[in-house]
């Protein structure tokens, strides 16, 4: 297809017109060239195609398709396989549906347990976003249907989301923000990236030329085109110059003459135009759906939704199991309780929200404990207690051998469109699981809620399970967890706090009316609780099994590496334990003896392993210069400093079973520039500044007064005194020695004498 040409046969117009969509969903077609239109709809976790009314926000209905669990919990599973698998089931969804792109997935930070769209992204970590972005893009594309990663960038709260600056020092936003992004662009290829809604740093994302065309495209090597976040453009021809090729939803042409207009006047290069039309018809033509595909990969929603029964259970997350008191035995009397038990949460609210084909709420599957009974104990609508629902369930629960409560957040809580206020379940819920402890010591709470709630109620129950918003199966994934069918290997891809204000955005979050300050910086979760030694609810990482795992054996390939290098880790992991498991095994990177602001250890491998009771497997992970290196503002780009970094193996964040130390250097060796405020003890690690300074100092006084204190102190015998001058002769800048030497320093001097 000779794109360049049919570009070139198009008049100003007609390329003006690919510029924005149709309708709400759609493209626009040029029949005369021979362009098609082609269709996107949400998106993320399963398809919302809207037929007849349609809207952005998920308010009017779209055609039943299977609902797969939200980001929240396929984070959780830790399992890159297990995502694209999803990725490709969505996409036999999409080809039946005549759909070319699905707007997913949303990769952006759970910088606040706050954000009301937190059960649509994946985690507080970029390395983990990525990985599981990368995964489900691969699953999709690998049919030839094509996704849009989101929303680019910055985008991690509700509130004023159309209009909020989001201000992120460099930083923050390449080690973590646009880390959760750069990966699945440079991995997976997206076929197309969409601009959040928000500014960046003062400029809209839609025309942030820094954002979509210098990083996206320049560095990164972004091939597909951006799309805008629906309604996010805020001046069409500043986006267009920036990058952003295609608006989406239709404005009915206005747009489109904006840019015929800046053309015509010379506002806007021509050029311009006729590269981003020429991206536009690439993934256009790339994306159609055709009738080979249809034939290669037929849509079964039944086998999807035993798919989506599958993963739903490799997500969930046992939290607390004391004395073992899950699995529960089939022939226990057990109570159920809770209104989420016949109307489970399993997805949220807003552009993501699905019409799942068939829904099996853990009810459905009661007749797993023949002596179960259910009583509804709350009301989901209501926040308030019902005293004769509560007395009801306090009863059965008394009666029973264990009590198995459903608790969660209702849809009301949190949603696409405005973010959480608090972190707390309902009231009637939190007097629920209160009072039920009070009677029956064997209490489990499953939790169906898209991001951390706080747990007062913990140290009354024995276990709790965190199901998360697991799709239209849920229910079932959750019985097969509380009846031992299936292991739980979820491992939490979030820090759940102790409470809300012990997390690091606490006191920016959602900012003022104008602007939010990422002010925490790169300290976003664990990051941040690792570094203030804070206690939590659950680390990131956390999750338990029913049965038990040994490491052993952790080694490296090389104990002295370059950044150049790869380094090969390997170590032995063992299931100790009575029955089949799955554990995530974690990797982490300690920079041991850092100068530059760091975290105490950041995620940058992970593996999940499937292992039979006494079986041994030996896992290995690949470490290369980003596993080490921060981003060095002042170089503009990535850098390792040259030192120790533990390599850590853990069952979680706050697990480490193994630790081992090796050097790593970086290639070429790294020296700041010296200038006149250069402290001189890093100036006299360089031989030609030790010399420098010895002329300088030669003969003052100063010079003489200062080096007996030093001598004093290293003989540990001149009293506070000597230990000011020591600290003094390290962090001195070189000006003012000059200065307590009687000479005057000029930067020109200095040059010289380092030649
Ligand atoms: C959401 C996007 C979604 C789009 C289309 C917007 O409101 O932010 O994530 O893809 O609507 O529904």
């Amino acid at each position: 297809m000779d794109i360049k040409k049919i570009v070139s046969e198009m008049t100003l117009e007609e390329k003006a017109s690919l510029c924005s969509g149709a309708t709400a969903w759609e493209t626009k077609a040029v029949e005369r060239v021979g362009v098609p239109s082609i269709t996107m709809t949400d998106g993320p976790h399963g398809l919302r195609r809207q037929k007849k009314e349609t809207d952005h926000l998920g308010i009017f209905e779209s055609i039943p398709a299977t609902c797969f669990p939200a980001g929240c919990a396929t984070a959780s599973s830790f399992d890159e396989e297990l995502i694209s698998e999803m990725g490709k089931a969505i996409a036999t969804e999409c080809i039946a549906e005549d759909v070319s792109i699905i707007l997913g997935p949303g990769t952006n930070i759970k910088r606040s347990p706050l954000c009301g769209r937190n059960f649509e992204y994946f985690s507080e970590d970029p390395y983990l976003a990525a990985k599981m972005s990368t995964a489900h893009i691969n699953g999709v594309q690998a049919l030839g249907v094509g996704t849009s990663l989101k929303h680019f960038v910055a985008n991690e709260q509700e509130t004023l989301r159309m209009s909020i600056d989001s201000v992120v020092d460099e930083r923050t936003l390449r080690e973590i923000y646009l880390a959760a992004f750069e990966e699945p662009v440079k991995e997976a290829k997206p076929t197309t990236v969409m601009c959040s809604y928000n500014q960046v740093n003062g400029t809209f994302a839609s025309e942030n030329k820094y954002i979509l065309t210098d990083i996206l495209r320049d560095e990164w090597g972004f091939e597909g085109y951006v799309v805008s976040d629906w309604g996010a453009v805020n001046d069409r021809v500043k986006g267009l110059a920036a990058g952003l090729e295609l608006q989406m939803p239709t404005t009915r042409g206005v747009h489109d003459a904006m840019i015929v207009e800046a053309v015509k006047s010379g506002k806007l290069d021509e050029a311009i135009l006729d590269k981003a039309v020429e991206r536009l018809l690439k993934i256009t033509f790339e994306t159609a759906i055709t009738p080979e595909q249809k034939e290669k990969y037929p849509l079964c929603l039944d086998t999807n939704h035993d798919k989506a029964r599958k993963i739903a259970s490799e997500c969930i997350v046992l939290l607390k199991n004391k004395d073992g008191l899950l699995p529960i035995a089939p022939d226990k009397k057990v109570a159920f309780v809770g209104e989420f038990f016949e109307k489970p949460r399993f997805q949220g609210g807003g552009s993501s929200h699905i019409n799942p084909y068939k829904l099996t709420p853990a009810k459905d599957e009661m007749g797993t404990f023949p002596k179960g009974a259910y009583a509804q104990g709350f009301l989901i609508e209501k926040d308030e207690t019902d005293n004769t629902l509560l007395a009801e369930a306090v009863k059965l629960a008394k009666e029973s051998e264990v009590c198995v409560i459903f608790a969660g957040l209702p849809d009301r809580f949190e949603s696409e469109g405005y973010d959480r206020k608090h972190m707390q379940l309902p009231e009637n819920q939190i007097n629920l699981i209160t009072e039920i402890s009070k009677v029956q010591p064997n209490t489990v709470i499953v939790l169906h809620n898209g991001s951390p709630v706080e747990m007062p109620w913990l140290c009354g129950v024995k276990a709790a399970v965190e199901a998360y918003l697991g799709g239209q199966a849920t229910g079932g994934a959750v019985m097969d967890v509380l009846s031992g069918a299936v292991n739980p290997s979820g491992k939490l891809a979030e820090t759940f706090p102790l409470r809300l204000q012990d997390n690091p955005s606490y006191l920016n979050f959602p900012g003022d009316r104008d602007k939010v300050e990422y002010r925490e910086g790169i300290f976003v979760g664990y990051r941040y609780y690792d570094k203030k030694e804070m206690p939590v609810l659950f680390p990131f990482g956390h999750g338990l099994s029913y049965t038990s795992f040994e490491y052993s054996g952790l080694a490296v390939d090389k104990e002295e590496a370059l950044c150049t290098d790869t380094i090969t880790v390997t170590v032995k992991v063992k299931n100790t334990g009575p029955v089949p498991g799955k554990e995530v095994v974690q990797l982490y990177v300690a920079p041991r003896a850092s100068r530059e602001v760091r975290a105490p250890k950041e995620l940058k491998g992970f593996k999940k392993v499937a292992l039979n009771p006494g079986e041994e497997k030996t896992i290995s992970f690949t470490l290369e210069k980003r596993s080490f290196a921060f981003y060095d503002v002042a170089q503009k780009n990535w850098r390792i400093e040259a030192g120790a970094y533990g390599i850590l193996i853990g069952a979680s964040s706050q697990d480490i079973r193994l630790e081992k130390d090796i050097t790593v250097k970086p290639a070429v060796p790294y020296a700041r520039p010296i200038t006149l405020n250069t402290p001189v003890a890093e100036i006299m690690a360089d031989p030609r500044g030790a010399a420098m300074i010895g002329q300088l100092m030669a003969g003052s006084q100063m010079a003489q007064m200062m080096q007996k204190r030093q001598e004093d102190a290293e003989k540990g015998d001149g009293g506070p005194m000597a230990e000011m001058f020591a600290a003094m002769m390290k962090e001195i800048p070189l000006r003012a020695v000059g200065m307590f030497a009687g000479k005057v320093l000029t930067q020109e001097m200095l040059d010289a004498a380092l030649q």
